[in-house]
């Protein structure tokens, strides 16, 4: 069974039992299960043609299904098609530094708004990171929203299509659709979608409001009427789910959703959690951390070399080989043919942590530089009223 509840559960009282919500992922992640629990949609071959031919060419997070499944994307796509555009919406929780793992959705949604020419909103919940956790105050989540924002500039969003929502600061955007939406919302539904708790505080229980809020500010800033869809990893669905139970009867279409698997983190299974420094890759982690990091990753290797040069290794469970497949190495041939030279023991998992820490420390440098000249441009992107 799907297990919904607020956090802080630990993995002795889990069992290594499933655990998928905005707020937790234990233990290992079953898609194909997600999709039936969350009941949303695969991504099919026929709808990635539908993409594709929008895009000229498949995104290889579509075509690696990196993003495998979906809600009401084919509406999305058909109304584009009859000249209704669609917002594109999504967001991070400024609790810490950004991880590699969240640039995952957020490359994807460069991509589809590059492609399809349309507005990204971007909610930075310090709110959300304030009320959750017990060691941070609001300067701490504010500033966190700043920092989190340099890292979305840096990916090359344009300043024209780009809306950053600073939730404390721009709460007058958002509080009256917030309370919309929350007037409709039963405490019994947000309690089964999100778990919620007696000692849940009301701050965390009026909370998911605010991040549906966004599905719909299009309209309260332009006049426009068109749906959204959201770009994110599975972990979000909760939100969409009871948001798009309520938004038609609010006069809104429903939000759509595209979702992401988790990139792993550097430890054996999980996903890559900033609560987790050790086993994540941090946007402003310096070539030695990512090195000695690396380092110590957990990999699909044997106990010794001339164990793995005899019977080769397991690329399926090591943490490096996502990371090509995910984010660093475009190339189909090159990526099946290191799959393949380590199935066969002829590489070691030396020499693929030496690779990935080169392309990581180059990526690393190239996204800092970057996100160091967006705190010239960040005022540009804060949402326009
Ligand atoms: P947050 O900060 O937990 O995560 C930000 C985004 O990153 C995704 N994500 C990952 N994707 C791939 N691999 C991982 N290891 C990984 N870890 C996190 C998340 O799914 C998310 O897309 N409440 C939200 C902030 C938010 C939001 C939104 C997110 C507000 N509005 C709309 C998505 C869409 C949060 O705390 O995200």
């Amino acid at each position: 069974m799907l297990v919904n509840r607020t956090a802080t559960s630990n993995d002795e009282e889990n069992n290594g039992e499933m655990v998928v919500t905005p707020w937790e992922v234990k233990g290992k992640v079953d898609y194909e299960r997600l999709i039936k629990e969350f009941g949303t949609q695969p991504l099919t071959t026929q709808l990635l043609e539908y993409v594709e031919s929008h895009t000229d060419k498949l995104h290889l997070q579509l075509e690696r299904k990196i993003f495998f499944s979906h809600r009401d994307l084919d509406t999305v796509l058909n109304l584009y098609d009859r000249g209704i555009k669609f917002v594109l919406y999504t967001g991070r929780g400024p609790s810490g530094p950004v991880h590699i793992g969240h640039l995952v959705p957020w490359i994807f949604t460069l991509h589809i708004q590059q492609k399809f020419g349309t507005r990204l909103y971007f909610q930075l919940t310090d709110d959300e990171k304030y009320l959750i956790s017990d060691n941070l105050d609001l300067k701490q989540t504010r500033k966190w929203s700043y920092e989190n924002a340099l890292d979305l500039i840096a990916l090359g969003f344009k300043p024209e299509d780009t809306f950053i929502i600073y939730d404390s600061e721009d709460i007058d955007l958002l509080y009256d659709i917030s309370l919309e939406v929350a007037k409709r919302i039963t405490f019994s539904t947000a309690r089964s979608s999100f778990g919620f708790q007696d000692s849940t505080n009301i701050g965390w229980v009026f909370w998911p409001a605010i991040q549906a809020a966004p599905c719909f500010i299009h309209k309260k800033l332009t006049g426009e009427n068109v749906p959204a869809l959201i770009p994110a990893a599975i972990d979000q669905d909760p939100y969409w789910r009871v948001t798009r139970d309520i938004a038609q009867k609010l006069g809104y279409y429903k939000p759509a959703q595209i979702h992401c698997r988790f990139l792993p983190g550097l430890g054996a299974g999980g996903k890559m959690s900033a609560s987790h420094p050790e086993t994540s890759i941090f946007t402003m982690d310096q070539p030695d951390v990512v090195k000695k990091k690396i380092w110590n990753a957990f990999t699909g290797g044997k106990g010794t070399a001339a164990e793995q040069r005899k019977e080769g290794a397991e690329p399926t469970i090591c943490s490096i080989f996502q990371y090509y497949f995910f984010l660093f190495e475009e190339d189909n041939a090159k990526l099946a043919e290191r799959e393949r030279r380590c199935k066969a023991g002829e590489i070691l998992c030396g020499e693929c942590k030496k690779d990935i820490t080169e392309k990581l420390n180059a990526f690393l440098q190239a996204h800092q530089q970057r996100r160091e000249k967006a705190k010239d441009v960040i005022e540009q992107y804060h949402v326009k009223r």
